[in-house]
């Protein structure tokens, strides 16, 4: 029977912190435990604003993952998101090592250490150094060149970086709950793994995750991510717009905001068959729950609100995708995940303002405990499992280890960003 290992991801949100436990075997991954939506605290804009109240969310989220899963969890994969992170793609060359034979795993740790010879500030580290493609002696589109014959070899990388103070707090406050973290991963990047399809970043595609106060942005191009961007807004501003134009509580405009989103189906349903009052009926929206001053809304002036705030975060997206030079070569279009992808009209305004093929992202990939974390806010949760799966097997394929001796630290450092990227 295979051994079974495990992976344990927390994913640190704005507005809730999830953890998930999830065990690997050879071809399963299977999630034992869920914390699911512990509400956050000390967390703004993906960033640790509250050392001490993070910890006790994620603390509490943990919890009640390993309860859950009956095993007791020592390290995990966390999520990085927030405005600091920046994107860039830089070139490196080298002459492979031993003339005349085969590339070797060293070659492409050397050309990969030789790309990130950018100038990034001291206060900045790398999160990600993503090969994208391999060049031997000018010949490009290689994916793996380990094993081929050449002179020359290049790559082309996307390096995603951060603030080293933002990375520091976010390991301080989970190393205070007592667990290791394995590695940081870009929300971007971990809910690309359990939300985009392989045909998707080969064709070209951007996906947004549209958390409570951050929009996390990252574009694949030819199967690898070429950009990435995180925008300070997010849902809960359709929420302060709700309540401001409703007049009412932030807790309410939010019940309404999601009572809005679980029954947009209904709009739809035999409009043929309806008569005047009752079409009259499907546009007023009963808030009389809610204490409003009135029973009902017209739910023109809720999609009008709603509408203007997606607007405007759908047009940033636009101007990022065109500072990224990607306008005309992203023809898979834009997958929105994260909890505001539920937003009512999403797709509708997206479409509108993209141009562009949308659908709303949903985790996969995974088997076991899933009624809890099926759900687009869960992507970032399942993806980061995914991704320490994907860095699991390759440490397995690639053996560094093995009759090589020990590699020095810069070199064991690139080799821990690269693992997961290698094929
Ligand atoms: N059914 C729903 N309909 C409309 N909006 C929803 C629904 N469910 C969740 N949301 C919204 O999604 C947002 C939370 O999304 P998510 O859980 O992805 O955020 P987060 O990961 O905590 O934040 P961030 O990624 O910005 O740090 C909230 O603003 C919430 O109102
Ligand atoms: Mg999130």
């Amino acid at each position: 029977m295979p051994k079974e290992k495990f992976i344990t991801s927390i994913d640190i949100g704005s507005t809730k912190i999830s953890s998930a436990v999830a065990a690997v075997t050879d071809n399963k991954v299977s999630i034992i435990g869920v914390s699911g939506s512990v509400p956050s605290k000390g967390i703004s804009k993906g960033n640790v604003v509250d050392i001490d109240a993070a910890v006790e969310s994620i603390s509490s989220s943990l919890e009640r993952a390993e309860r859950m899963a009956g095993v007791s969890i020592s390290s995990a994969l966390v999520t990085i998101n927030g405005t600091h992170i920046e994107t860039q793609n830089s070139h490196g060359v080298v002459a492979v090592s031993h003339q005349g034979s085969e590339i070797s795993t060293e070659d492409v740790i050397r050309v990969t250490e030789a790309a990130q010879a950018v100038s990034i500030p001291s206060s900045r580290e790398i999160i990600h150094v993503i090969p994208r493609d391999f060049m031997v002696d000018s010949q490009a589109g290689i994916k793996d060149p380990i094993g081929m014959s050449g002179v020359r070899l290049e790559v082309e990388t996307n390096i995603i970086h951060g603030s080293s103070t933002a990375m520091k707090n976010l390991i301080k406050c989970v190393s205070q709950v007592g667990i290791q973290v394995d590695d940081l991963v870009y929300i971007g990047i971990a809910s690309a793994e359990s939300v985009l399809t392989d045909t998707e970043k080969e064709l070209g595609t951007v996906l947004v995750d549209i958390g409570g106060g951050t929009t996390s942005i990252v574009a694949f191009l030819e199967g690898s991510p070429i950009y990435s961007r995180v925008l300070p807004i997010g849902a809960r501003y359709i929420t302060n717009d709700l309540a401001i134009g409703l007049r009412t509580r932030l807790e309410d405009a939010e019940k309404i905001k999601i009572k809005l989103s679980n029954e947009k189906q209904e709009m739809f349903i035999q409009t043929a068959v309806l008569t005047n009052g009752d079409r009259k009926k499907m546009e007023e929206f009963d808030v009389s729950e809610f204490g409003l001053e009135s029973d009902t809304v017209h739910k023109k002036l809720l999609y009008e609100i709603i509408d203007a705030r997606l607007n405007e975060i759908f047009r940033l997206i636009v101007l990022e995708i065109n500072k990224a030079n990607l306008q005309g070569k992203l023809p898979a279009g834009l997958v929105v995940t994260g909890g505001g992808a539920l937003t009512a009209g999403v797709e509708k305004v997206a479409k509108a303002v993209m141009k562009m093929p949308v659908r709303v992202g949903f985790p996969r990939g995974v088997t076991g405990l899933i009624d809890e974390i099926q759900g687009p806010a869960y992507s970032a949760t399942v993806g980061a499992v995914l991704y320490g799966v994907g860095k699991m097997k390759s440490n397995t394929m690639l053996n560094f280890d093995t009759g090589r001796g020990k590699m020095n630290s810069v070199f064991s450092k690139i080799i821990e960003k690269l693992k997961s990227f290698l094929p």
